[in-house]
């Protein structure tokens, strides 16, 4: 038995050690961390259970068979972090440059497996050249499988992936599929082809961090949710952003005990500007409803219109969507709104109660807009919430004009409770442009047609610049002072806590996408 047990010690050293040593000095030259130290930094200590340490490839060309690594170029496995199960695959660069082969593949595909069936979620840490070039098609087959499962893993069991070196080609399709992305500034890229492909084709000079850096998918496409600064960040933003989230779409959030105090918030009361049309922070007024510093920003830097993130509330996880009259008067836009919905889906498919501030102008006019489908992607936003079975608590601070009134989770689409501050103004537009277009013809006639114009924007803001039309048909079920919104939320919140709601049976509906 000793020799045997002997035996079994000197393969594991032999996995442990991945690469080799001058690969992985050459991974942390390049400040990089190995697949085993993300994981060390990663899960509780002594959690990590690694599953399938001895697979090895099938592949036989290019003199494949006498080059083989125990492992494949992925450690997978399970354990805890913060004391929950999560399922785990961390991409090693230093075998075959973290490449997917097919048994690569089916490591990832059996703890995806495992995650659905026993409900908790998968992290997946991304480092790898993408398909394993010696192998071919069966590599592509071992991508398509893990696209699979992360499709049927969707909405069932939380996914994230943290991108923390080189992800390209079809590679990056299992990432967009999950629920967040995350990638580290200066060493994690994700394209569909590489700088050297886009030249040849469109003739176009880019670098790679231009291209698919962490920064350019943070705020010009959106396709990451957190640019880190560096490996360590990343990976702490995973584990606070699994800390709001259920283990499963069954599970609820877990809550942090939590003792009432200090519910009154008289600063609100003068949160915010005289004037209706000067901007201000939104976060400002999350800052003021939320437990202390809980708000994590999801998208920060995309979209920045509109703030999406979560936080907590007497300790309860929440998901909060917030017109941000800081950025563009917080108007909503295509990108705004795929950011909104996208976030929103996330919160109902896993049982995260949503809160709406809303100070919205509207939707943005202009040929960009409508040649882009501010349309279609205005309708993912109106369409998410309509869906959504989740609590749902909306609170109008100050502008819901238009579409975006009903868009921004209002009554008619199914929010439970609807607050409006006495400054709320919900009407069908700017009470300058309603006079124009209703009284065009008595303001062309007036011998003074600008004073006539003034008068009629009085009249029509008297009419509805105001939170009482709206609260004398019940769209609104409170006009609340500034200073009580925090404690009519945890009241609302906790009324709501067993709400449930059946929709029309049906296969899935047809989200215009
Ligand atoms: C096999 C690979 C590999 C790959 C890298 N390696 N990519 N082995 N298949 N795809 C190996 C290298 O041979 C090298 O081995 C080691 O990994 C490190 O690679 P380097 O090039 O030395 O590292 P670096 O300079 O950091 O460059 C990293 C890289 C580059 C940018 C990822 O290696 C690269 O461009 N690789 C190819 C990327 C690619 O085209 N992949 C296919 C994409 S198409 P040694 O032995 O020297 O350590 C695709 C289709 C999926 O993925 C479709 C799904 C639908």
């Amino acid at each position: 038995m000793n020799d045997k047990i002997n035996l079994l010690k000197n393969k594991r050293q032999k996995a442990l050690a991945g690469g080799g040593e001058a690969r992985i000095e050459s991974q942390h030259k390049k400040g990089k961390l190995t697949a085993r130290e993300r994981l060390h930094f990663l899960m509780d200590e002594g959690s990590f259970q690694e599953i399938g340490m001895m697979v090895t490839h099938r592949s036989t060309d290019f003199g494949m068979e006498t080059e083989k690594y125990a492992g494949d170029g992925v450690v997978t496995g399970y354990g805890t972090v913060n004391g929950r199960l999560v399922y785990v695959f961390s991409q090693d660069f230093t075998v075959f440059g973290g490449s997917l082969s097919e048994t690569h593949a089916e490591k990832i595909c059996k703890i995806m497996d495992l995650a659905i069936k026993n409900g908790a979620p998968v992290v997946g840490l991304n480092d790898s050249g993408g398909a394993r070039i010696q192998e071919g098609v069966v590599s592509l087959g071992g991508y398509a499988d893990i696209f699979y499962r992360n499709t049927m893993a969707s909405g069932v069991v939380p996914q994230i992936s943290a991108i923390m070196g080189p992800c390209a080609g079809g590679a990056v399709y299992s990432p967009a599929i999950t629920d967040f992305i995350l990638m580290v500034e200066h060493t994690s890229y994700m394209f569909v082809t590489g700088p050297n492909v886009v030249k040849t084709v469109t003739h176009e000079i880019v670098t790679s961090e231009e291209l698919g850096g962490a920064n350019t998918h943070a705020s010009k496409s959106g396709v990451t949710h957190f640019a880190c600064t560096n490996e360590i960040e990343a990976i702490n933003h995973v584990k606070k952003l699994l800390s709001y989230m259920p283990q499963n779409c069954e599970d609820k959030a877990p809550a942090l005990p939590y003792e009432s105090a200090n519910e009154l918030r008289p600063e609100l009361n003068s949160i915010l500007p005289e004037a209706s049309l000067q901007p201000y922070d939104v976060r400002e007024i999350i800052s003021h409803l939320i437990d202390s510093e809980s708000f994590l920003e999801v998208h920060k830097d995309f979209a920045e219109n509109i703030v999406v993130g979560f936080a907590r509330l007497a300790g309860r996880s929440i998901g909060i969507v917030a017109n941000q009259p800081a950025f563009l008067a917080g108007v909503l836009d295509r990108h705004a709104s795929t950011k909104a919905a996208r976030f929103v889906r996330f919160c109902d498919s896993f049982n995260i109660p949503l809160l709406v501030i809303e100070d919205v102008p509207g939707f943005l006019p202009g040929t960009d807009q409508e040649w882009n489908a501010i349309i279609t992607n205005g309708a993912k936003l109106l369409y998410a919430f309509c869906e959504a079975t989740v609590p749902r608590v909306t609170v109008i601070t100050r502008k819901a004009y238009g579409g975006a009134y009903d868009v921004m989770n209002s009554k008619h689409i199914g929010a439970d409770m609807n607050f409006a501050w006495p400054s709320a103004e919900i009407a069908v537009m700017g009470a300058k442009g309603a006079a124009e277009i209703i009284f065009k013809r008595e303001i062309s006639g007036a011998e003074d047609p600008e004073g006539k114009w003034r008068e009629k924007e009085k009249l029509y803001a008297d009419t509805f610049a105001n939170p009482y039309r709206a609260a004398e048909r019940g769209f609104i079920d409170e006009v609340i002072e500034p200073a009580e919104t925090r404690l009519k939320l945890i009241l609302a919140f906790k009324m709501l806590e067993n709400k449930v709601v059946n929709h029309p049976r049906k296969k899935h509906g047809n989200i215009p996408l």
